[in-house]
């Protein structure tokens, strides 16, 4: 496993599994089983519903002594309902079973998503998180976090892949230290980008699939990459990306693609609609 560090010195795995639109059942399976492959980061969220699952996983883990909790890195995200809502924080804690995460985020810029973040930041000032993260915040809304937030936020989470690397936004973080960790990083399982010829020559080349060339690009990038699946076969495939490295030129030929495609464009309206869907588990 390779590792970047945070601007406040924390170590965070280069490549973690991600959990978006996995059920209970096989989140509780495919973390568990990431665990045991090596894994050392799991991303999810509220408005994920399997948070309970991810710490059922963590809890087996812990238990057979597969791995511990300081070794784990832990990634969550607080659902815009929940942004003024002073318990929100414990009760992401109760649900995974955790007395602290790695990595907490806003999840949506919508809603008062300030009192979201003083929230992130009380959460850190208590030791209840060891870095903060904002997630698919552009434009005003990033300069009006940038602006007032009292700790800069560690980590961005964008939808990045070969088409899309948010070159801008990430220019503006420069200065702050701000690392992405990139949603969608397989295009969401888009057949077509795994097919881009560029990444079948890679794949003959290296002896590696497709997607397996498309993590490595993630990592080399210096992204934080969270494949998700739910096949035990991709999740051991996805974590084998650390024995060969692509060449400059081949990375230059990766870029080529970049601003081509986004796959999930939101309008303003739509985002401010987050802060109206409540979550069943808020009662
Ligand atoms: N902050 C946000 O708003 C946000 C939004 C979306 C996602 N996320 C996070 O980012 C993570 C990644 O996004 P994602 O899971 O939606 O999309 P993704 O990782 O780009 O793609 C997942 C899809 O790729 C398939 N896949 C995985 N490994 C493969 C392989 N080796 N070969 C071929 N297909 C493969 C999976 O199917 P199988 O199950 O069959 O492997 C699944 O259908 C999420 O799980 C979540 O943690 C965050």
């Amino acid at each position: 496993m390779e590792y970047i560090t945070l601007y406040n010195g924390i170590r965070v795995p280069a490549l973690g599994l991600g959990t978006f639109m996995i059920s209970p059942e096989d989140t509780e399976k495919s973390v568990y089983a990431a665990l045991k492959l090596g894994y050392r980061m799991i991303d999810t969220a509220n408005a994920y519903m399997n948070e309970e699952a991810v710490g059922k996983a963590l809890k087996k883990a812990f238990d057979e002594n597969i791995v511990k909790r300081e070794d784990v890195f832990i990634s969550t995200k607080l659902w815009p309902t929940v942004y003024e809502d002073e318990t929100a924080v414990d009760k992401t804690l109760e649900r995974l079973g955790l007395s602290y995460v790695d990595l907490l985020f806003i999840h949506q810029p919508a809603g008062n998503f300030m009192a979201g973040y003083r929230q992130l930041e009380e959460a850190f000032k208590a030791g209840k998180a060891r870095s903060l993260g904002i997630s698919n915040m552009n434009g005003e809304k990033l300069e009006r976090l940038l602006a007032e937030a009292i700790i800069m936020p560690h980590v961005i989470q964008l939808e990045a892949h070969p088409y899309c690397t948010e070159q801008e936004i990430m220019g503006r973080l420069a200065e702050y230290g701000t690392r992405m960790m990139g949603w969608y990083p397989l295009g969401h399982g888009d057949p077509g980008l795994l097919r881009e010829e560029v990444f079948t020559k890679l794949s003959d080349k290296y002896h590696k699939s497709s997607a397996q060339i498309v993590l490595r690009w993630h990592t080399q990038k210096g992204f934080m990459t969270i494949p998700g699946s739910r096949n035990p076969d991709h999740i051991r495939d996805n974590a084998d990306i650390f024995d060969f490295t692509l060449t400059e030129e081949e990375m230059a030929e990766i870029a080529k693609l970049d601003g081509t495609k986004k796959y999930y464009i939101p309008d303003e309206a739509q985002v401010e609609r987050y802060a109206e869907m409540h979550l069943p588990f808020e009662g």
